[in-house]
């Protein structure tokens, strides 16, 4: 286990287990959880959507999940996660709690780890999470931040399994956006063993040190301007938005990244590949109608299986 993932918070109880990251959790860790949400996935096969897993491992337990910024499916499948393991969610929005008004981070993530057994938080700025995280006694959960998106992209590498099968040695394309989810797919290039050609603008490339930490750990991670190179002899085309929530300037960003679209044209070029998209989509911008309902997209596993994967982060926080 890495250390970060085992910070002690401020309690002098047991160390807590944190999901921040993809690179603070050791890898043998991660293939647990992929493992675990595919094995829970299939048990309940055929099940009502809200029916209680057989055991109800979280009865009695509550999960809070705090949004600074807008969310469809993160708020929906963290909540129906809790109730299929028999436990339950409070979702709050940062902008009407004393949060909003200036309450101390460490003082809002004392008080809640008195009130509820886990917290997921979709923060503004990376920071706020990590300060939170420091300040709980009971698990933090990254449920996105302007830095990275790691539940996101544990349902990817999911997705991709199920499709695909091992995600080891395979070699992923990333179009458009160095952005919040193209960081965790690098974190997880280095923890799953896949490579990752990214084709950005210049100016939107990922983090240098991200890439540079992932490519000493092992992974092949290449740059590039040319969408083309990027996804020929890909197995898996992704993108996401180019305006990520929080960022200024959408119209201007739409003319640098217009080359950078994922078309039809450009999946000719990938012809084995499968195409993902963590949502929301911005149809005729990123991706085009064509892609996103065709036959290579596998967007609507991708999106089913936030639920899945987060049962098993959530267990694997909670030690269940
Ligand atoms: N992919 C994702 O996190 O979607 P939401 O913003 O709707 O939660
Ligand atoms: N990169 C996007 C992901 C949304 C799920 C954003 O941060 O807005």
């Amino acid at each position: 286990m890495a250390e970060a993932a085992l910070k002690t918070s401020s309690g002098s109880g047991p160390p807590v287990r944190h999901f921040l990251d993809l690179d603070a959790i050791d890898g043998a860790e991660l293939r647990g959880i992929i493992e675990h949400a595919k094995a829970m996935k299939a048990a309940r096969a055929g099940r009502a959507k809200g029916a209680v897993d057989a055991d109800a491992p979280f009865a009695g337990e509550v999960l809070a999940l705090l949004f600074e910024k807008s969310s469809t499916r993160t708020r929906i499948s963290f909540d129906v996660a809790m109730r299929q393991l028999g436990g339950q969610a409070i979702v709050l929005d940062a902008g009407t709690m004393q949060l909003g008004r200036g309450e101390a981070i460490a003082d809002t993530a004392s008080v809640m780890s008195r009130y509820v057994d886990a917290v997921m938080i979709r923060a503004n700025n990376h920071r706020m999470l990590t300060a939170f995280a420091e300040h709980a006694d009971v698990p933090v959960i990254n449920g996105l931040t302007d830095l990275s998106h790691p539940c996101q992209v544990m349902a990817d590498v999911m997705t991709y399994e199920e499709h695909k099968g091992d995600i080891a040695g395979a070699r992923f394309a990333w179009l458009g956006d160095g952005n919040n989810v193209a960081h965790s797919l690098i974190h997880a290039a280095a923890q799953f063993g896949f490579a990752m050609t990214l084709a950005c603008p210049e100016g939107d490339q990922p983090d240098a040190d991200i890439v540079a930490t992932a490519t000493d750990a092992g992974a092949e991670i290449g740059l590039t301007d040319d969408p083309v190179a990027a996804v020929r002899g890909a197995h898996c085309v992704v993108t996401d938005t180019w305006t990520s929530m929080g960022v200024d300037g959408a119209e201007e960003r739409r003319g640098r990244f217009l080359p950078y679209q994922v078309n039809e044209a450009l999946m000719a070029h990938a012809p084995d590949a499968v195409f993902m998209h963590c949502l929301p989509a911005h149809r005729g911008d990123e991706v085009t109608d064509g892609v996103i309902d065709g036959p290579q997209s596998i967007i609507l596993d991708e999106a089913e299986n936030r639920l899945h994967v987060q049962k098993a982060i959530l267990r694997w926080c909670l030690g269940a």
